[in-house]
């Protein structure tokens, strides 16, 4: 199954995306992850992603493309942050690679704020926390793996503002783009997060 998740910064993507992909197992394609990790040895990339602006078109979609000949994908994957403007949309279309669902969450701007305020990934695995609504069992410290939390550096309230403009003005028009071709699923992301796992899944029937 092809599974392409839409939806603002902070509104979820990267939490159902790590249930789905147990679920399903299929492979979890993050853009964000793949440039944090790139971005560790590339300046310039880490002050376009702090910003809160996104990466050239061109740059990006070569990874994608990359990731997507790879064997692991071949029966489907779960991408999450990718297509992320109109330009990257045809890129897939060029490349006639199809989705058998777009998930479109949706969330409340005071609730994505709440989210990406709190929000602390792990350093190592990176497993997704929250201060309030997904603690980890012991403060600052991995569940799954034990390593460190941190907070992302695109998480300040300059980037925030700049990432939810970005999206408004260049990936949300994505959502009616989808929609014509008939593989758009709305889910609920305002509720809590076992809710919004089932209404996810419950989608892709
Ligand atoms: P990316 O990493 O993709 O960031 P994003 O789209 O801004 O989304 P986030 O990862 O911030 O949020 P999320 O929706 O995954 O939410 P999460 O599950 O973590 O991209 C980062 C940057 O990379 C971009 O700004 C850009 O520079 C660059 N980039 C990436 N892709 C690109 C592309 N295609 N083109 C160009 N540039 C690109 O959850 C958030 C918080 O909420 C967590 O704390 C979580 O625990 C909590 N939470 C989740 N669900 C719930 C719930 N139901 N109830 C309560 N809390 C919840
Ligand atoms: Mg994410």
């Amino acid at each position: 199954m092809k599974i392409v998740l839409l939806g603002a910064p902070g509104v979820g993507k990267g939490t159902v995306a790590n249930f789905l992909v147990k679920k399903l197992n299929l492979p979890h394609i993050s853009t964000g992850d793949i440039l944090r990790e790139e971005a560790k040895t590339n300046k310039e990339l880490r002050e376009i992603m702090n910003q809160g602006k996104l990466v050239p078109d061109d740059f990006i979609s070569e990874i994608i493309w990359k990731t997507l000949k790879k064997d692991g994908c071949k029966k489907g994957f779960i991408l999450d942050g990718f297509p992320r403007t109109a330009t990257q949309a045809e890129f897939l279309e060029e490349k006639n690679i199809g989705f058998d669902f777009v998930l479109n969450l949706k969330a409340s701007e005071e609730e994505i704020i709440k989210r990406l305020s709190g929000r602390r990934i792990c350093k190592n695995c990176k497993a997704i926390y929250h201060i309030e609504n997904i603690k980890p069992k012991k403060d600052g410290v991995c569940d799954k793996c034990g390593g460190e939390l941190i907070q992302r550096d695109d998480d300040k309230p300059e980037s925030i503002r700049q990432r939810l403009s970005v999206y408004e003005k260049q990936t949300a028009p994505l959502i009616e783009f989808y929609r014509k071709k008939e593989i758009l699923k709305e889910v609920n992301a305002d509720q809590a997060v076992k809710d919004v796992l089932n209404s996810a899944l419950g989608a892709l029937r």
